[in-house]
């Protein structure tokens, strides 16, 4: 496995993988690798002749109050992973490399996918995520990228992008990968309480609730919102920053649930967010 510090290393493989024809798969993280980015890069490897994992705490993401400095690195125990996977390429550049002095070049998705719940709750986050996939794309190239469900919003903005700049990459998006007790898995849970993290199911709990209710013919979004909303409030750790049915494609709160909906909730336990979501597909007939 290849160790790529600087983006003319990364070229240089992405060349040599051009000239020996081998179709190349990328997964963008910021490391503190669990069993969720196992997911994705085991469906890069399977779709793809290599691999490219990126490592990279991206500081553009993360709101002046918010958890940068502290965020997990632990680089060895990630490289571990991407060995054991049978990865080709880590790219772990340094921030100078990402962002040299004087960078003043921004991608931003406007509307409501890039300002509406994590958009409205972290101002400038969607920015930061659309730049640095961007810039990730250029450098490495990949035939297909692999993001997560889990960052529901996230990955519909990285599909809007790919399609409104014309960005041949192929996108997957992989489903959660859950704790035993339905706890999403993520970067972030290291930071709950032992207490905290007995309660943070939660969120899957409301949600799951709420989708029965869909499943069960309920059509009308306030009631579902309104199970999410007691569901959560059972755990006083927990403080609710929304609970919403939106449409899949564009992240607009419905009111009359039809066919395929969204289920998103976000919460706090101290000083640490958590979301979550659930796609729900109604049968046709129900
Ligand atoms: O989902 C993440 O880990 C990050 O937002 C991403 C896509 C790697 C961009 O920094």
């Amino acid at each position: 496995m290849k160790l790529l510090r600087t983006v003319e290393e990364v070229r240089q493989w992405r060349a040599e993988m051009r000239s020996i024809g081998r179709r190349v798969g990328f997964v963008p993280t910021m490391g503190a690798l669990h069993a969720g980015h196992r997911s994705l890069i085991d469906a890069a490897r399977s779709g793809n002749d290599a691999v490219a994992v990126s490592i990279f705490v991206n500081p553009t993401q993360f709101g002046p109050q918010e958890d940068f400095d502290r965020y997990p690195r632990p680089l060895e125990a990630d490289l571990a992973l991407c060995r054991e996977a049978g990865v080709e390429a880590v790219f772990h550049p340094d921030v100078s490399v990402v962002y040299p002095p004087g960078f003043c070049t921004w991608v931003e998705v406007r509307g409501p996918l890039s300002e509406s719940f994590e958009g409205a709750i972290r101002p400038g986050h969607f920015r930061g995520v659309a730049t640095i996939v961007l810039k990730l794309f250029e450098i490495v190239q990949p035939d297909s990228a692999y993001f997560g469900q889990k960052d529901a919003q996230q990955a519909c903005l990285i599909r809007r992008m790919i399609g409104d700049l014309n960005l041949p990459v192929e996108l997957f998006v992989c489903p959660t990968v859950r704790e035993p007790d339905g706890l999403a898995l993520s970067s972030r849970n290291v930071y709950l309480s032992p207490e905290q993290r007995r309660k943070a199911p939660v969120l899957y709990q409301a949600l799951k609730r709420a989708e029965a209710a869909v499943l069960q013919g309920e059509t009308r979004a306030e009631v579902v919102h309104r199970l999410m909303v007691e569901t959560v409030a059972t755990v006083k750790e927990a403080q609710l920053d929304y609970a919403a049915a939106v449409a899949p494609n564009t992240f607009l709160p419905v009111e009359t649930i039809e066919d395929d909906v969204l289920l998103l909730i976000a919460a706090r336990f101290g000083n640490t967010r958590l979301i979550d979501n659930l796609p729900v597909v109604r049968p046709r007939n129900a």
